[in-house]
């Protein structure tokens, strides 16, 4: 493949660097953050472990994985991005492309791609990402990928009232035909990039199509990012420890994979 281009849009949005406090300040980024550590902790079992972080932004999972004590690589194509990375202790970080990894074949005990899958709106592109991923990680080692949930997009409005604004939220046939087709183009507005949003079983067909065996697949934050009381549930131990048990309880049900804002889709190769 040659060298893929990087949407300059997608550029845009990330030089920014809002992905320093996406997972920290905002209650459903706190969410994600600490139910994306239950999840890898739980699933790479072993220490001292090669991870790549592929898409890792400014480096807010490799930063937590570097202090467990893995060997951690971060490789994302927005170089404003790894410059910050680059801060982090115990963090190799370095450009690059999910469709085109520069690294050695089985090299990793574990890829994570949290992230590359929502911007490659070309089923073409994810194939090679997973491709990608399959082939620089270990026989027998973990690959791990999130995706945006087809429906959150609706959810997510659901859970604020409507300005009426079609200059800042998607329309109803917005919204209609991003639920068709799962891309959804925020750039217009402001708010995001272009994205794709999977179903569950897209993003497992995808695996197969890759070459991977289907993956075991878990929501991230599931039902729970969508109460009006997250911030004031996870701000107290004993609600947020019966929150996260709930969500626990529910993760990999096949009946309610699709509804929370991202799933996890992981495999051993
Ligand atoms: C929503 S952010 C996620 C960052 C981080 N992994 C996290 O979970 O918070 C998506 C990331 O994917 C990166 N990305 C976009 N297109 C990519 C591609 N083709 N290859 C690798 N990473 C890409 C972006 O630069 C961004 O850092």
């Amino acid at each position: 493949m040659e060298d893929p281009a990087l949407d300059p849009d997608i550029e845009a949005f990330y030089s920014r660097l809002g992905e320093n406090d996406r997972l920290v300040v905002p209650p459903d980024g706190r969410l994600e953050y600490l139910r994306t550590q239950i999840l890898l902790r739980r699933l790479m079992d072993g220490e001292n472990l090669r991870v790549l972080d592929v898409g890792g932004g400014t480096g807010v999972h490799s930063a937590w994985l570097a202090k467990d004590g893995h060997a951690v690589t971060l490789v994302d194509p927005v170089a404003a991005q790894v410059e910050a990375a680059r801060t982090l202790n115990g963090v190799e970080a370095v450009t690059g492309d999910a469709r085109k990894l520069e690294f050695d074949s089985g090299f990793f005990d574990v890829v994570l791609m949290l992230g590359p899958l929502y911007h490659l709106v070309d089923r073409e592109d994810r194939l090679a990402a997973l491709r990608e991923g399959r082939r620089v990680v270990r026989d027998g080692g973990l690959l791990a990928v999130a995706t945006i949930n087809r429906a959150s997009a609706w959810f997510d409005e659901l859970t604020r009232e409507s300005t009426g604004d079609p200059e800042q939220e998607p329309t109803i046939d917005e919204g209609a035909a991003h639920f068709e087709t799962g891309v959804l183009d925020l750039v217009a507005k402001g708010i995001f990039t272009r994205a794709y949003f999977h179903r569950p079983q897209d993003i497992a067909e995808e695996f197969t199509a890759a070459g991977l065996p289907a993956p075991h697949q878990y929501q991230i934050e599931g039902q729970l990012a969508w109460s009006p009381h997250l911030a004031s549930i996870l701000d107290d131990p004993a609600q947020r420890e019966g929150a996260l048990r709930m969500t626990e309880l529910m993760e990999a049900d096949p009946s309610l994979l699709g509804v929370g804002p991202h799933l996890l889709s992981a495999v051993r190769k």
